[in-house]
Parts: structure tokens; C-alpha cells; sequence
């Protein structure tokens, strides 16, 4: 199934994701692209459309592609991920949700008439080494005034997991099958 892998990557986590998706799928036709150099949809049968999170969205850029490509994008088999550190979501105490599903919102919104078969929300990282000060140092004040740490230096994280993103290739091949 000739496949199409586009990927929203700030700092390369969705990226590496996109590819270890590739490695899985059990076919050889799979195409993996950053978002600011992939192809239009046409001619693929398969496409997945992946981002990173940024303050509590996926990426402005994989929503821009899906935008542009709509029309073509409503004739093919689609698969969502978003690639976050929080991955689950958390109720916070005035009686709202943060994080998890909400991330995929506005693609989902973008698709209602036709949804994707399947979407995911896979774990990324943050490397201080990497990121701009810009993103710095929002993640500073993230870490000190919402989750109320007090931190010095923005710590490393990586929750990246390839089981995690096997397990995703599952289900994607279990729903292509019209499994569940
Ligand atoms: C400025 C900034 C804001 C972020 N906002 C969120 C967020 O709202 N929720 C979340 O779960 N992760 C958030 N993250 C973590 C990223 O989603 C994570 O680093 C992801 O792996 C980025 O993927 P990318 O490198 O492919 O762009 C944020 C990271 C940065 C640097």
C-alpha cells in the first residue's frame, strides 16, 4: 500500500518517529518527509500525518498541510499522531482537561466527514541542548508557574519508545484490516 509518512518536526522527535511507523509497516512503498518538503497526497493510498505539541496543539504546520490538502486528502486512508510529553491528559481542579486527545482537536476538526482510521498520541522528549531560547525559556516558566517545580535548568526527558510506536503500527494494520 503505497504510503505516505508527513511529519511536523521541530526538534527531529516526530520525525524519528515517522520513521520507526516506516520500519514497521510490513510493505516497501513507504514515503517519510518533513512537512516543509512532502509531496502533495496524490498518488499515495495510505497517508500519515504527524506533529509535534506545542502549547497544548499539534503543530501549526501539520494542520497548514491538511489545510492546503484537503480535497485530495478525502479520498485516501488517513492516520493521525501527535508526538507530546503528556500523552494522557489531566483534569485540572476548575473543571477542565488538559493535554491528551485535545491535542488532535483541530486536525480531527479539519476531517469530520472523513475521519481518519485511526490516531494516536505518541510519547516525545525535550533536550535543553536543542531547543531555542525562545523555547527555553517558556518551558522555564511552564516548569516553575503550572507544574510549580523549582527548577534552575530545564531537565532532559525522553519518553520515547519504540514499543510504544510498534504497538501504534498495530492498531493501524488491525483497523486497515477492519479490526479494532
Ligand atoms: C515550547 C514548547 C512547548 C511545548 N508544549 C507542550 C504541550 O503543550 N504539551 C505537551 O504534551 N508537550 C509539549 N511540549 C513537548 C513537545 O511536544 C515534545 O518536545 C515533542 O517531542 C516535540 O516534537 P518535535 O521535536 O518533533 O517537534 C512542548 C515543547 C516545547 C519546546
Amino acid at each position: 500500500m503505497k504510503t505516505l509518512i508527513v511529519c511536523a518536526s521541530r526538534y527531529g522527535s516526530t520525525l524519528t518517529i515517522g520513521r520507526w511507523i516506516a520500519d514497521r509497516l510490513p510493505w516497501g512503498t513507504v514515503d517519510v518527509y518533513p512537512v516543509d518538503r512532502a509531496p502533495g497526497p496524490e498518488g499515495y493510498e495510505l497517508i500519515f500525518l504527524g506533529g509535534g505539541v506545542y502549547d497544548e496543539g499539534v503543530s501549526k504546520e501539520i494542520i497548514s498541510y491538511a489545510r492546503k490538502n484537503v480535497d485530495s486528502l478525502k479520498n485516501k486512508r488517513i492516520v493521525l499522531f501527535a508526538v507530546c510529553l503528556d500523552t494522557k491528559g489531566v483534569y485540572v481542579p476548575e473543571g477542565k482537561f488538559y493535554g491528551g486527545w485535545h491535542y488532535l482537536n483541530s486536525l480531527l476538526e479539519l476531517m469530520k466527514g472523513f475521519p481518519p482510521v485511526y490516531a494516536g498520541l505518541l510519547s516525545g522528549e525535550i533536550n535543553p541542548k536543542k531547543l531555542t531560547e525562545t523555547d527555553y525559556r517558556l518551558l522555564k516558566v511552564f516548569y516553575g508557574k503550572i507544574l510549580k517545580r523549582n527548577i534552575t535548568e530545564v531537565p532532559y526527558k525522553t519518553m520515547m519508545s519504540k514499543p510504544e510506536v510498534w504497538e501504534f503500527v498495530e492498531k493501524v494494520l488491525a483497523r486497515l484490516e477492519g479490526g479494532f
